[in-house]
């Protein structure tokens, strides 16, 4: 996706040829910072401190921390300690693990000598693959705003709202949720999105940032405003992301997903979640055996913005306030409408059949 014109993926090769680039997502949506990835470590810390993020991108950049990894040593236990240390950096998002079996696959059989090349082929294939997905998302999905344009008589803006950041800058690139918008958006559907802000690391901003960038409209709003805008009939169609979902169809994602899915039930309104095949986990049926990430208290006790030009953390409680920050919850199957996903839209008692799971 384009940035004041130029494009850009969220993650990519340095020119070195071997270390490895990201956005630092900690910095948006405020300042476009590039930060380098040398080894396994940096990597393990960019991931769990969020400056990469989203299913899709966490799965994208383990593969290159594979990579970085194995540059320094290919040996089978390296390649086992790397796969360790990069599997405990967020527990959640199964993409990560998804993509640990595919490099742990496309270098076990080889020569140690030969697995260098092969892990930095396979992560790039890997981040490729994600673009492609992605953009395959955002084409099934887009009919479904059609419809709801034609739905509206195409005499107002199609009104999405979603939660979280599910847009290019939590994948490689396009996004999964906000897939569908840009391509609607793109095939000249008017769009106008309500961008939850997600507390409380507040990924909304960067949802808002990135759809800025594109040139579609949206508004952001508290996270509490969801219930009161879908009760109005402000709100066409929920359309979220997924950082695991279980092979009968229930849905973890961000925190208060749900309580969004539960309002969008109550007003009759479509509730969507795109993701990748690699979002699925088909070892899961029920989705409360996903482990759900507890992350530290500081997130919900202090707020992160600029002030006067400079990045700052600000002390939002009283000094021993206890918080708790469940960073995911758990939407049950039944209250999803559709999955939309590179393979079509279906609802969730077609998902095994789309990916041949029967
Ligand atoms: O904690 P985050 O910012 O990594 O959480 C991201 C989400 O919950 C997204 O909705 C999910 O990963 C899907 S991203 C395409």
């Amino acid at each position: 996706m384009k940035v004041s014109g130029k494009s850009y993926r969220t993650i990519w090769l340095a020119e070195d040829g071997w270390s490895v680039e990201i956005i630092d997502q900690t910095r948006l949506p405020h300042e476009l910072a590039v930060m380098r990835l040398l080894d396994l470590g940096s990597t393990c810390h960019a991931i769990r401190e969020m400056h990469v993020r989203g299913a899709p991108l966490i799965g994208a950049t383990a593969a290159y921390g594979m990579c970085l990894a194995v540059r320094s040593d290919p040996s089978d236990g390296a390649i086992e300690h790397a796969a360790a240390a990069l599997l405990a950096t967020r527990p959640t998002a199964v993409n990560l693990r998804w993509a640990m079996d595919e490099m742990r696959a496309a270098l076990s059989s080889r020569p140690t000598s030969e697995r260098v090349t092969a892990a930095y082929a396979r992560a790039a294939a890997i981040a490729d693959e994600d673009v492609a997905t992605c953009h395959a998302i955002g084409q099934h999905g887009r009919r479904l705003i059609e419809e709801a344009w034609t739905r509206a008589g195409k005499s107002r803006p199609v009104r999405v709202l979603t939660h979280c950041n599910a847009g290019w800058l939590a994948t490689v690139d396009w996004g999964t949720a906000l897939a569908p918008v840009y391509a609607a958006f793109d095939a000249g559907i008017p769009v106008e999105v309500w961008v939850d802000e997600t507390r409380p690391r507040n990924q909304g901003m960067l949802t808002a940032w990135e759809l800025g960038q594109h040139g579609v409209s949206h508004t952001v709003v508290a996270d509490n405003a969801g219930g009161h805008l879908m009760q109005r009939g402000q709100v066409d169609l929920v359309i979220v992301g997924t950082d695991r979902t279980t092979a009968r169809g229930d849905v973890c994602n961000k925190i208060g997903t749900y309580l969004k899915a539960l309002a969008a039930q109550a007003a009759q309104i479509p509730f969507y979640v795109a993701l990748p095949g690699s979002s699925i986990d088909w070892g899961i049926e029920d989705g409360f055996m996903i482990p759900i990430e507890e992350r530290a208290a500081d997130e919900v006790l202090a707020i992160r913005g600029r002030a006067r030009g400079d990045l700052v953390t600000v002390a939002l409680a009283a000094e021993g306030t206890r918080a708790a920050n469940p960073a995911f919850d758990v939407t049950p199957a039944p209250l999803v409408t559709a999955f939309v996903t590179e393979r079509g839209v279906t609802a969730p008692a077609g998902l095994r059949a789309l990916y041949g799971r029967l």
